[in-house]
C-alpha cells in the first residue's frame, strides 16, 4: 500500500491505495483560510501538520495489524504558498497563499528590474501576484525585521514533508511556481536572486518528485501509528499531481481540474513553449516533462461562495441537482467568476465578478447554473489560448469537483467543444501523489505504467451540436464582460 496526501487550500485529503490502484481508505480534514485584510489569504502551517497527523492516525487505525504493509507516502500540495523558516527551522509567520493578491506592486518591481523578456527566458513565466517570489519581496519590504531572520523558504507541502521527516527539500514541479527557478535548466536562478537582492541560500535543495527523501521521524511514527520504515517521496505541485492522477503523461493530453481554483493544462515535452507569458509553463512531476496551464482563481470557490452567501441552508448536492432543470443560459443570467481577481487570460488581481441579467423570477438554481457556466467559460479561454498556439485539443480529462457532476461534465464538453473524459476516480492530486509513491517504491517502471494500471475511463461526454450552438453565443457575450466591467474595480 501507499498513501497519497493532498495538502489543499480548504483541507487535507489522504488516500490509501493498493497495488491495483484501488482506493482502500479515504480520510480528510479541513482548515480555515485567514483573510484578515483585503486581498490577504493566509494559513497557519502548524494546522497543516496537526490535521495531517490526525488524519494519518485515523487512516492507520482503520488498518489494524497491517501497518507494515504501507510502504511509502508522498504529497501533492497547493502551489506557490510562502512558508518562512528561521535558523532554528521555526515558522516565522503564517503562510501567504497562492490566492493572496497583495503583491501587485512587487510584481511590477520584478518585471521592471529583470525585464519581461528575460523573466520569460529564465523563469518561463511572468510575474503574477500568486507566485512565491513577489510574496518574498513583500515580506522583505513590509516586515524587514522578520525577513532578516528568514534563513529558508519552503512551499506548503515541502514544509509538511519537513515536519514528517526532518528533511528540508523542494522539488521541481512546485519550485517552478516560485518564479525563482530556471524552469528547463532546473536550478534556482542566481541571476534573478542577485538582481532582486534575495540570498540564493534561502532556496531549499531540489530533488525529483519521486526521490525518496527519507523515512518518517520516530515522533511522527509514534503519533500516527505508521511504521518508522515508511518511505517518504518528495511529491509534486497539486496541478502536476492532478495531471498524473488523470494520466496526463504524454503529448496531446489535456486536463481540466475544478477544485478551489480551476485549471486547464496541457502536457509539454519541452519548456520552450511560446505563449508570451499568457499561460504558465511549469515542470511536471514526471522527469523531463512540463506543462502549459491557465488558471481560474475562483472556480469551485465561486460555487461554494455562492452557496454560503445566498443558499446557506441548502446542501451543495441538492443545489447542483436542481441545476439540470435550468436551461442553458440560466434563463438570461450570466456570471463572471472574478470574485478574487483573475489569472488567465487577464492576469488582473483587481477585477471583480458580476451577475448580469438578474430577473425577479430567477431562482437559486438559475444562479447556481450561471455560476457553473461562468466558471466553465473562464476555463474555455485557456482552451482557446492553447488551440490558438496550434495545439489540437480533442479530448479533456476532467478531475475534481467538476468531474463529480454529470451536468457539469456535459457542460464542459459543450462549452469546450471537445470530448470530456471521466475516470474511475476523480481524485486527481491525491491519487497522483499516491502514484508518485508507487513509482518511487519501484512498483512500476514508469509513471505511465502506473497510470495504465491505476486509471480507467468510465465515461466520455461528447459535445451535443445544439448545446454547442447555444453556448457559443453566450461565450461571445461572456468575453465582453471583462472590458465592460473593469473600470468598476480599477
Ligand atoms: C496554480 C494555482 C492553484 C493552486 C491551487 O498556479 O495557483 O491552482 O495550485 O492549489
Amino acid at each position: 500500500y501507499v498513501i497519497g496526501i493532498d495538502l489543499g487550500t480548504s483541507g487535507v485529503k489522504l488516500l490509501l491505495v493498493n497495488e491495483a490502484g484501488e482506493v482502500c481508505q479515504e480520510v480528510s480534514r479541513s482548515y480555515p483560510l485567514l483573510q484578515e485584510k483585503d486581498g490577504h489569504c493566509e494559513q497557519d502551517p502548524e494546522l497543516w501538520v496537526k490535521k495531517t497527523t490526525e488524519a494519518l492516525a485515523e487512516l492507520v487505525s482503520a488498518f489494524p495489524g497491517r501497518v507494515e504493509e504501507i510502504e511509502g507516502l508522498s504529497f501533492s500540495g497547493q502551489m506557490h504558498g510562502l512558508v518562512l523558516l528561521d535558523e532554528q527551522q521555526r515558522v516565522l509567520r503564517h503562510a501567504i497563499l497562492w490566492n493572496d493578491t497583495r503583491t501587485t506592486e512587487q510584481c511590477r518591481f520584478i518585471t521592471e528590474r529583470i525585464g519581461e523578456e528575460t523573466l520569460l527566458q529564465l523563469a518561463k513565466n511572468r510575474a503574477l501576484e500568486g507566485f512565491t517570489l513577489p510574496k518574498l519581496l513583500w515580506v522583505k519590504q513590509h516586515e524587514p525585521e522578520l525577513f532578516r531572520q528568514a534563513k529558508l523558504f519552503l512551499l506548503p507541502k515541502d514544509y509538511l514533508r519537513f515536519r514528517l521527516t526532518g528533511k528540508l527539500n523542494s522539488e521541481y514541479s512546485d519550485a517552478a511556481g516560485t518564479l525563482l527557478l530556471e524552469v528547463g535548466a532546473k536550478r534556482w536562478s542566481p541571476q534573478i536572486c542577485e538582481q532582486l537582492d534575495i540570498p540564493l541560500e534561502i532556496c531549499p535543495p531540489l530533488v525529483e518528485s519521486h526521490a525518496c527523501v527519507g523515512t518518517i521521524t520516530a515522533e511522527i511514527a509514534e503519533m500516527t501509528g505508521l511504521a518508522k520504515s515508511t518511505k517518504v517521496f518528495a511529491g509534486g505541485a497539486d496541478n502536476a499531481c492532478g495531471a498524473i492522477g488523470a494520466g496526463v503523461l504524454a503529448e496531446g493530453k489535456t486536463l481540466c481540474s475544478i477544485g478551489t481554483s480551476g485549471v486547464v493544462l496541457a502536457y509539454e515535452r519541452s519548456a520552450d513553449v511560446q505563449f508570451a507569458g499568457q499561460l504558465h509553463c511549469f515542470d511536471h512531476a514526471e522527469e523531463a516533462a512540463y506543462y502549459s496551464m491557465g488558471v481560474t482563481l475562483a472556480a469551485g470557490h465561486s460555487l461554494s461562495w455562492f452557496r454560503e452567501t445566498f443558499a446557506e441552508t441548502e446542501k451543495m448536492d441538492h443545489l447542483l441537482a436542481r441545476v439540470g432543470e435550468v436551461p442553458i443560459g440560466a434563463n438570461g443570467l450570466l456570471f463572471t467568476p472574478y470574485i478574487t481577481g483573475e489569472r488567465t487570460p487577464h492576469a488582473d488581481a483587481a477585477i471583480r465578478g458580476s451577475f448580469i441579467g438578474i430577473d425577479s423570477k430567477h431562482t437559486k438554481a438559475d444562479f447556481a447554473r450561471a455560476v457553473m457556466e461562468g466558471i466553465t467559460f473562464s476555463l474555455k479561454q485557456t482552451i482557446e489560448l492553447l488551440q490558438d498556439s496550434g495545439k489540437p485539443i480533442r479530448e479533456v480529462v476532467a478531475i475534481g469537483g467538476g468531474a463529480k457532476n454529470a451536468e457539469w461534465l456535459q457542460m464542459q464538453a459543450d462549452i469546450f467543444q471537445t470530448d470530456v473524459v471521466k475516470l474511475s476516480s476523480e481524485q486527481g492530486p491525491a491519487l497522483g501523489a499516491a502514484m508518485i509513491a508507487a513509482y518511487g517504491c519501484g512498483w512500476f517502471a514508469s509513471l505511465q505504467a502506473c497510470a495504465d494500471r491505476f486509471l480507467q475511463v468510465v465515461e466520455t461526454y461528447r459535445p451535443i451540436a445544439d448545446n454547442v450552438q447555444r453556448y457559443r453565443a453566450l461565450y461571445q457575450l461572456y468575453k465582453q464582460v471583462y472590458d465592460q466591467t473593469k473600470d468598476l474595480s480599477h
